[in-house]
């Protein structure tokens, strides 16, 4: 059984004190989803809130935080980044891997990506590997072969999943308002698990779950939430507010795991 999540990727956003303040108002409000289990959320906050928010949640809470980056090294001489066991240590279970804002900012192409997406699962962080064509590659009809190297290279020589997601991210609908059509995101997601199932095996795709991201909001959510193959939802501009994202998380949760409930 796949439970449907919603993942808040809050890039370069907000202070400690406004960090803090959405833990206080978010948790209650989802107060009865989480405690049924119907829905899985962890947060990506910038690094230096990971080990706070963790605090002000409490050991036992079902909120996970997550990295919103890792470097690819186990320790050393690289000023400025973070190792698997910082995070890990400062309270994060998850970690963003491939995000199109790494590819296209910092330049991480796909063997860099390979090398982080090879130390979260030797650290044990759960990674979720985003992957996502451009709108040049979209217009060409080459979404899929993109998509397919990016899945190929970042997965090469690995033979275990380490419980990871596949977040699909049409770079074109980051951050945009624009949306990737349904039918587009759902054939994309489903292009996504039958890969998973030819690279690992059917069993492992049928349980891996898949999230879109790409301008979600209150108002789209449920068009992707009912789709077969999409689990869940990697949400930049909406999550940061609270009131927002506690609306995505609700329409997931009750659409179920691919839409199936
Ligand atoms: P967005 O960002 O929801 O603001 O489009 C999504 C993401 O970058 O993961």
């Amino acid at each position: 059984m796949r439970i449907p999540c919603a993942y808040a990727n809050w890039k370069m956003n907000k202070t400690l004190f406004e960090a803090l303040d959405f833990v206080y108002k978010f948790v209650p409000g989802l107060f009865s989803e989480i405690k049924e289990g119907s829905i899985g959320v962890t947060i990506f906050p910038p690094a230096p809130f990971i080990w706070p928010m963790r605090q002000e949640l409490g050991e036992s809470s079902p909120i996970f935080i997550g990295a919103q980056n890792i470097h690819a090294e186990k320790e050393g001489a690289f000023t400025g980044e973070l190792s698997g066991s910082i995070i890990r240590s400062a309270g994060a279970t998850h970690v963003l891997i491939g995000h199109s804002e790494r590819r296209n900012i910092f330049g991480e192409d796909n063997a860099m990506i390979a090398k982080k997406l090879g130390r979260a699962l030797r650290d044990r962080i759960i990674p979720i590997l985003c992957v996502g064509e451009n709108l040049r590659e979209r217009e060409s009809g080459k979404a899929k072969e993109i998509v397919e190297e990016q899945l190929a290279m970042a997965w090469e020589g690995q033979e275990v999943t380490g419980g990871a997601l596949i977040a699909y991210e049409p770079v074109w609908a980051i951050g945009t308002g624009k949306n990737a059509e349904p039918k587009d995101a759902q054939a994309m997601a489903e292009f996504v698990r039958d890969w998973v199932a030819r690279y690992f095996t059917p069993e492992t795709a049928g349980t891996m779950r898949i999230l879109y991201g790409g301008s979600v909001s209150p108002e789209n959510i449920s068009n992707y939430a009912k789709l077969p193959d999409i689990d869940c939802a990697l949400v930049g501009g909406a999550s940061l507010d609270t009131k927002a994202f506690l609306e995505i998380a609700k329409a997931i949760a009750k659409a179920g795991p691919g839409g199936a409930v």
